[in-house]
């Protein structure tokens, strides 16, 4: 169903929208419009490039990034689901669960009326493992691409029995400087320090960065600015149905391990990831169905 030919067929749109392949297989969504260029990976449906026109690049992919079938791209806005982090009861199980590395499958692909190009995808249920997830669930992502960028990830349970769903949008912004960057909008949220064993503490001012950050923050449903003056501009993060946003650098030595960073890779990304995890984690209802909703902007740094 995911060949080149039929997808630019069905869903491609000369000029606008088309399917491109990379060299190890993997199916690339090219979208080019009068607002944006955005590239969305099908493994994964995974965003990798957002670019308003006439702006630098949003979303920060690895110089080292590898695209190989099965293995979560680093960078982007890999989709973390249904489970957030290593599974509860199971190390064996893949951290961050398995929509990201599984190949996604198209819906809708279309223009609006204000210029925008909307984008959907599923994962097919019968794609779904069913050793590690043995429930009766669909999932979908919707993307509208333009000067803003929105994503929605909708759940839904069509068991007869309530699931628990923790879930991340992982998204990593471009950033001129990590030293020199702020996070607004997470001011006196208690938050797990998953560096410091899940130690509980709580968000005094502004966030800053000078080592390894990687932080659950709980009770956070506001706005949060991304506050750049290397790059003169501001991006903000609005969000609904999720009460958690996990904060990510691996800093120096924890990126040199990992190999797909890239040498100086930490020091032009930060992880904000709009999530429901940790005491965030949903119990969903039979037949209930969860939106996790996400909008992006850059705004000039006034
Ligand atoms: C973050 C986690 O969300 O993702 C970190 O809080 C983790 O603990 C990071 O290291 C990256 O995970 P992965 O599986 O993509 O290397």
């Amino acid at each position: 169903m995911n060949s080149l030919d039929t997808l630019n067929r069905l869903y491609g749109i000369p000029g606008l929208i088309e399917f491109l392949e990379e060299p190890n297989g993997l199916i690339h969504i090219a979208v080019t419009s009068a607002q944006a260029s955005a590239r969305i990976s099908l493994q994964g449906a995974q965003i990798i490039q957002w670019t308003p026109q006439g702006e630098k690049p949003i979303i920060w992919l690895s110089d080292a990034a590898t695209f190989r079938p099965g293995k979560s791209i680093r960078g982007g806005a890999p989709i973390c689901w249904p489970w957030f982090g290593p599974h509860a009861t199971r190390a064996d199980f893949p951290a961050h669960g398995f929509a990201r590395t599984l190949s996604w499958e198209m819906l809708t692909a279309a223009t609006q009326p204000d210029g925008t190009v909307r984008i959907a995808l599923h994962l097919p249920p019968d794609a779904m493992p069913k050793d590690q997830w043995p429930h009766d669930t669909t999932l979908e992502c919707h993307f509208t691409i333009g000067t803003q960028l929105e994503v929605n990830l909708v759940t839904h349970n069509r068991s007869a029995h309530s699931l628990p769903l923790s879930q991340a949008l992982h998204t990593y912004f471009r950033i001129g400087d990590i030293r020199q960057i702020q996070l607004t909008g997470l001011e006196d949220c208690p938050y797990l320090d998953k560096t410091l064993n899940g130690l509980h503490a709580t968000q005094q001012g502004a966030v800053h960065f000078s080592q390894e950050t990687d932080r659950i923050y709980l009770n956070s449903q506001r706005d949060i600015l991304i506050e750049d003056p290397v790059l003169q501009r501001r991006i903000r993060i609005t969000k609904s149905g999720s009460a958690s946003t996990v904060v990510w650098n691996p800093w120096i030595e924890k990126s040199t391990k990992m190999g797909d960073m890239g040498d100086e890779g930490y020091l032009t990304m930060v992880c904000v990831e709009n999530a429901n995890a940790a005491d965030d984690t949903i119990q969903l209802a039979p037949g209930q169905v969860h939106h996790l909703r996400v909008c992006y902007r850059s705004e000039p740094l006034a």
